[in-house]
This record gives structure tokens, C-alpha cells and sequence, in this order.
């Protein structure tokens, strides 16, 4: 096992610093769907660092995109009337990806500073249409939505809100697979108090469960019947990672908001955002003086915007979207194998390249370490892929081939059987 020198003074997010401080995972360089630790290991990135790598590593035209805007502008900011070159040209180039007409773009520096953007809009938005009482939040069950105020709050994982004191207030949740569940919670509120419905449409960190057939489509409908803002968090499932531009297309839905971040520059720089709708813009862009009183220092910022379009060339020319369709089945198929294995209880996926191996429950009980030993068996056999919970996920780089989703699976089988044999 790589590891770095013992006395880190770097905290690590979401670990446990007694035991990481011991041993850390050194990843020193990365090319195309492989890293490499500073033992000159490599590893097959299964997951496209945290779903971010879409066009996979070491793309020089990015770094020279980058390079070359930092010679020109470096930075600059685009608070009041302020803009740059760089800043338009993607908030244009996205407006016309998005799904809804007339589409806005605002810009941030990753997933958890949108939703915060979302949600404050989507409150903003109610006060502005004479409706101030419009605040609650509603979001699911096992939902990530990030780890800022906002995505905190709304989050549906419970652990990851514990000992935070106080969160913000009119949040609440719903059943994270049953679309009645949302039809209640909005009645039991009153929909004139219920700002938004936020969702993601492939649910990523709570566990990677595909949405139930029809679910998506009904919660929209049932967010436009009580007039409730519905906000999908494409987060991860955007920028070909279910093989459209912002995931929603892919069941035919136009929301009011869509977060975006991780593939808009496939992780080269923090970048993230919200499109709003037409209908969400109005009241802001229609009207003089009505400002809406957020945003932070590095939106808009041109290298990280340069570096985004540079990813959409690759991602378009090369056409990652359509090759994320292809490879869905051949993802899937590698995983469905491990359905009967004796260490594992249940393998989902099939909507996108993406995809996870739960392990069974009595794995667990007799281990509830058993995750991050599978996990580690698996680097060990060369394949990176995430522990989620109960579960293994993997979500390769876009450009990844065939064969490659093979050693995913030698590695995954190697892992599994090291878990089943104690
Ligand atoms: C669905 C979803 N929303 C929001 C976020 C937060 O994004 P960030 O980590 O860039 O703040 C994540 C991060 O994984 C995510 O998966």
C-alpha cells in the first residue's frame, strides 16, 4: 500500500483521521483511465477520481486551454456588471446544452455551492412572486446534495447531519423511491408553503439506486400540479454520465433548476452551477432592482470557464456521450455477475456508466468493516472503485473500453471472494 508520510497535517473529507494519519493512499500521477501511486503502482480509476474524470486524465488541450486563458486573464471576478470572455462563452454554451428554453446560467465553484445557490434562489424566487410563506425544502431519503449549509440540511443520509446543531430550518424529506410519498408531504405542508423539490436522478452517494421506472416523471408532474419548483441535482449525472448533457433528457424532463458540476470540466478545476429556467429568471431579469444577494468570489472565474470548454469540445468531438449508451451494458453486464456471489446481496445499476455491488447483509453483520476490506482488496488487484455505504460503486471515465470494464471485474471478483473467504 502507497503511503505518504505519517504526520499529515492534511484533513482529509469524510475520514477517519486516527486511522488515515497511519496510512494514506498517494496518488502522485494520472493518464487517460489510470493513476499512478508514488511507488509507481497504477491503478485503474474506477470511478473517475470522486464521478468527476469523464474524458479521463491528463488531457493536455484542458491544460493548454487553461494555460493559455491564465496568459491573457487570470482571474476575474463577475459580481455587478462585471464579465469576461470566458465566463460568457460557457454560460452560452451551456444555456443552449440545457433542456429548458431560455436558460440562465450561474456560475460556482463545485456541487454543494450550487445547491446552496438552488435552494436560496428557489426560496427568492417564492418572495419575489409575493409568496414569502414559500420556504420549505423537500428532498429525499439517502439524497447527497454536498456538504455546505443547504446541501447539509437537505441531505437525506442521516449520519452526515449529526452533531451539526440546528440546521436550516423548513427542510424536510420524503420516501426516496415513492413518488406518493412526495404527493403527501406537499399536502400535509400545503404546496403554498413548499418552495422546491430537489432529486437526483441517478442517486449517487446515498447508495447508487437508478430511479424506479415512471418515478421521475411523476415526481415532476406532481411538483408542476402544486406548482412546487422541481430542482434535479445532476451533480453526478450530468455531462454523459447517463448519456445526456444534463442526465434529466434522458427521461424527457424540462426542471426549473438543474445543479451541475464534476464533468463540466471533468474535475481539471472546481466548477459547478445551476441553469435556471425561464420561469425562475423572471422575476430577477424582467424586473429592475430586484437582486438576488448571493454568489461567491471565484464564480464566473475565466481559467476554470476555459478549462470547461475544453472539456465540452472533448466530450462532443469524441462523442462520450453516445459512447457512455454503449457502454451502459457492458458496465451492467460485469457487475450483474457478482449477483450470486456468497459475499453479496445486490448488485444495482444499468442506467448510465454507472453502477454498484452491495455486499449481503450477513457479510456486514459478521464484518461492518467488510466495504473498506473489500474496497482495499480491490486497489490491491489494481481498480479503484468507492465505497458507498453497504456498497462497492464504480464510475469509469467515459473513455474507457471494453476490455478495461473487464479488469473492473477480475479486480471486483478478487475483492469479493477475499470478503467472502473472512
Ligand atoms: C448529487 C450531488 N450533489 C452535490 C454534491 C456536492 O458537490 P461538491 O462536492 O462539488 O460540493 C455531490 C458531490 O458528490 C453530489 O454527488
Amino acid at each position: 500500500m502507497s503511503t505518504a508520510p505519517r504526520n499529515t497535517a492534511l484533513w482529509h473529507p469524510f475520514a477517519d483521521m486516527f486511522e488515515v494519519r497511519q496510512s494514506q493512499f498517494c496518488v502522485t500521477r494520472a493518464d487517460g483511465v489510470w493513476v499512478h501511486d508514488q511507488e509507481g503502482r497504477r491503478y485503474l480509476d474506477g470511478t473517475a477520481g470522486l464521478w468527476y474524470a469523464n474524458v479521463g486524465h491528463g488531457r493536455t488541450e484542458i491544460v493548454e486551454a487553461a494555460a493559455a486563458q491564465m496568459r491573457t486573464l487570470d482571474a476575474y471576478f463577475v459580481f455587478n456588471d462585471f464579465t469576461n470572455p470566458a465566463a460568457e462563452a460557457l454560460a452560452d454554451r451551456l444555456a443552449q446544452l440545457a433542456p429548458m428554453p431560455d436558460a440562465k446560467i450561474f456560475l460556482t465553484t463545485g456541487g454543494g455551492e450550487a445547491i446552496d445557490t438552488a435552494a436560496k434562489l428557489a426560496r427568492q424566487y417564492w418572495a419575489q412572486r409575493g409568496q414569502p410563506q414559500r420556504t420549505h425544502i423537500l428532498s429525499r431519503g439517502n439524497a447527497y446534495h454536498g456538504t455546505n449549509g443547504m446541501g447539509t440540511s437537505i441531505g437525506g443520509i442521516e449520519v452526515n447531519q449529526a452533531g451539526f446543531g440546528q440546521l436550516v430550518p423548513d427542510t424536510s424529506r420524503v420516501a426516496f423511491d415513492d413518488a406518493d410519498s412526495l404527493r403527501e408531504a406537499i399536502e400535509r405542508l400545503g404546496a403554498d408553503r413548499v418552495a422546491a423539490f430537489f432529486a437526483e436522478p441517478v442517486m449517487g452517494a446515498g447508495g447508487l439506486h437508478p430511479p424506479r421506472p415512471g418515478y421521475l416523471e411523476a415526481v415532476a408532474k406532481i411538483c408542476a400540479e402544486h406548482d412546487v419548483l422541481f430542482v434535479a441535482d445532476s451533480v453526478i449525472c450530468g455531462f454523459g454520465r447517463v448519456g445526456t448533457w444534463f442526465g434529466v433528457e434522458r427521461w424527457g424532463l424540462q426542471p426549473d433548476m438543474i445543479t451541475f458540476a464534476k464533468g463540466v470540466t471533468s474535475g481539471y478545476l472546481p466548477l459547478g452551477g445551476v441553469v435556471t429556467s425561464a420561469r425562475v429568471a423572471e422575476p430577477f431579469w424582467e424586473h429592475p432592482g430586484r437582486v438576488f444577494r448571493h454568489g461567491a468570489t471565484y464564480s464566473g472565474h475565466p481559467t476554470v470557464a476555459a478549462a470547461a470548454l475544453a472539456n465540452l469540445d472533448i466530450l462532443e468531438r469524441e462523442k462520450l456521450l453516445q459512447r457512455a449508451d454503449e457502454l451502459e451494458r457492458p458496465l451492467h453486464e460485469t457487475l450483474v455477475q457478482f449477483a450470486d456471489h456468497p459475499a453479496v446481496g445486490e448488485v444495482r445499476g444499468g442506467t448510465g456508466l454507472l453502477g454498484a455491488v452491495e455486499l449481503a447483509p450477513e457479510v456486514l453483520d459478521a464484518d461492518p468493516g467488510a466495504v473498506g476490506r473489500a474496497q482495499r482488496a480491490i486497489r490491491e488487484h489494481g481498480v479503484i472503485v468507492r465505497p458507498l455505504a453497504k456498497a462497492l460503486a464504480v464510475s469509469p471515465p467515459l473513455i474507457i473500453t471494453e476490455s478495461e470494464i473487464g479488469m473492473i471485474g477480475e479486480a471486483m471478483r478478487a475483492g469479493l471472494d477475499a470478503v467472502a473467504a473472512g
